[in-house]
């Protein structure tokens, strides 16, 4: 399409999944029923790497920050050793912790598989409806009394314990039967929509969410992006303001910091100036000339704040003072002007 330079808003034509893949309408489910995520996460195994991955496309997270030892292990399958290397204790304090939350979920996968030959790109996706997939049932000597799965019930056991913190919908039953309402658990998870909030801040941003600053910025683009139907394209308005909005506050934080560093720095006794450097001519709104104290220094920052302020000199000469300054003479001109406008 690229190469073609096809107009994307003509050429692209919305159809349903069913469509093209000949799939029966209620199999669809999306980028999961999609032929290159089955070649990809369908293609041997057990059908548990697309659980994963989806995790990790899709929620922005993986299976390690999701161990949960606490939930009911009354679905994981038969291959799973209860006993891996003779020690239950590794699968009770390791493999539950994954696969007790993760095998009901996978399970809503069971019909489908990829199938290929010797060539993996000629494969194609599989539907067998109302037939488990062997794939399911490999291995049942692992642990022969194992979960044996019978259909494509899924159930979500996620929703309570530690992962209730993914913000799964109360709209939902967190349950039920096939990828495609497996997948509407998962989207219409809180972390689903912060996981697409952040792909857009970052695209924007050009960098991760770093602070609390951000962070809060997340959760209010992730509330908008919810509220207001899943549309992708506000996230990345909301993103710009709020990048445009964080680089202002950055800029009036850098020049308070120059501020206060030029205050530091002109707070300096200038022992090691040498006198012509403190004769400078200041024209009050009199016009009299003021000529400083020759012992002046540059710590006398009454003198100046006491005089030229309340005075409103229009015109003050602030020639270099010193070359020995850490910041730069222009820079050091510009904050003064500055500040005299801001007081003006
Ligand atoms: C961090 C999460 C996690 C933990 C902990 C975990 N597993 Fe798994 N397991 C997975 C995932 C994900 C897959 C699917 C891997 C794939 O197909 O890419 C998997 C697959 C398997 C499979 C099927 C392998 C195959 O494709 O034939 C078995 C058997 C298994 N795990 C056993 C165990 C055992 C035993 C333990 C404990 C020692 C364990 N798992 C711990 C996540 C986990």
């Amino acid at each position: 399409m690229e190469e073609r330079q096809l107009d994307l808003q003509t050429a692209l034509v919305r159809q349903t999944q069913s469509a093209i893949t000949g799939l029966p309408a209620e199999a669809t489910a999306g980028i999961m029923t999609s032929r290159a995520a089955a070649k990809a996460y369908f293609s041997d195994g057990t059908n548990r790497a697309m659980f994963r991955f989806t995790l990790i496309n899709h929620l922005c997270t993986d299976l390690e920050a999701l161990k949960d030892t606490s939930r009911v292990p009354d679905r994981v399958r038969q291959d799973v050793s209860r006993s891996p290397g003779g020690d239950s204790r590794i699968y009770l304090n390791s493999c539950v912790g994954c696969h007790a939350g993760m095998d009901p979920l996978a399970q809503s996968f069971a019909y489908y598989n990829y199938q290929y030959s010797d060539n993996i790109d000629t494969g194609q996706l599989q539907y067998s409806a109302n037939a488990v997939q062997a794939k399911y049932l490999i291995n049942a000597n692992n642990f022969i009394h194992g979960f044996i799965t019978p259909d494509d019930s899924w159930r979500n056991y996620w929703r309570e314990g530690k992962n209730a913190s993914l913000g799964w919908s109360n709209a939902l039953p967190g349950t039920g039967k096939g990828a495609k309402s497996m997948g509407e658990e998962l989207a219409n998870s809180t972390a689903f929509a912060s996981c697409q909030v952040k792909k857009v801040f970052e695209n924007v941003c050009l960098r991760k969410p770093q602070d609390a600053a951000d962070r809060s910025q997340i959760d209010a683009m992730t509330q908008n992006f919810s509220a207001n139907g899943y549309a992708l394209k506000d996230v990345f308005a909301d993103a710009v303001t709020i990048a445009w909005e964080i680089e202002m506050y950055k800029r009036l934080l850098t020049t308070v910091l120059l501020l206060a560093a030029w205050l530091v720095a002109a707070g300096k006794p200038s022992a090691q100036l040498k006198p012509r450097h403190h004769r400078r001519w200041i024209i009050r709104r009199s016009t009299t000339p003021v000529r400083p104290p020759a012992q002046m220094t540059y710590s006398s920052l009454s003198w100046r704040y006491g005089t030229i302020f309340p005075a409103k000199i229009a015109v003050v000469p602030v020639t270099c003072r010193a070359a020995n300054h850490r910041i730069l003479p222009v820079m050091m001109t510009s904050i003064r002007l500055m500040l005299l406008l801001i007081h003006w």
